[in-house]
């Protein structure tokens, strides 16, 4: 049986990704309305990922006899700036990401909750990955240094390849 702080905060936790979700899918409109068709398509790729991550995490709940309790979705923002600037929005909203899932983790151990923490390892590798994915984009985008054409370049050859998972 899942304690009832675990069970709060795991669904804190979904509405964390369903919101990752809606950020991602923020920033594809703002590519899609700025000729970026590639971001945009990436961005949408990373929006329904993140709709599984609040998936995994809700189907636990039930796995382990506990229930979810959906709240509301915060809008992200609208407006964004440079390509570089909404990458390093990316970066730092996956590093918080990655701290919320260490908290549920130092909570699953100090409950001596073993189930919870093997559920964890998971998000904890993926983690490592989406950092990763971001940190990488964000490293292309400065060696652009704001140009037009190495935009393009990455927008067509590198973030619009993205296969959808
Ligand atoms: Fe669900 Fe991007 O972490």
């Amino acid at each position: 049986m899942l304690s009832e702080k675990l069970r709060k905060i795991i669904n804190e936790q979904i509405n964390k990704e369903f919101y990752s979700s809606y950020l991602y899918l923020a920033m594809a409109a703002h590519f899609d309305a700025n000729a970026l068709p590639g971001f945009a398509s990436w961005m949408k790729a990373q929006a329904a990922e993140e709709w599984t991550h609040g998936m995994k995490f809700y189907e636990y709940l039930y796995e382990v006899s506990s229930y979810a309790e959906l709240a509301a979705i915060a809008a992200p923002p609208v407006k964004y700036g440079t390509p570089e600037e909404i990458f390093k929005t990316v970066l730092d909203h996956e590093r918080e990401v990655t701290a919320s899932i260490k908290g549920i983790y130092d909570l699953a151990k100090a409950e001596n909750d073993p189930k919870t923490e093997l559920m964890l390892h998971w998000f904890i590798n993926e983690q490592v990955e989406e950092e990763k994915n971001a940190q990488d984009i964000l490293d292309k985008l400065k060696m652009t240094g704001g140009n037009a054409f190495g935009i393009m370049f990455l927008d067509q050859h590198v973030l619009g390849a993205r296969k959808a998972d």
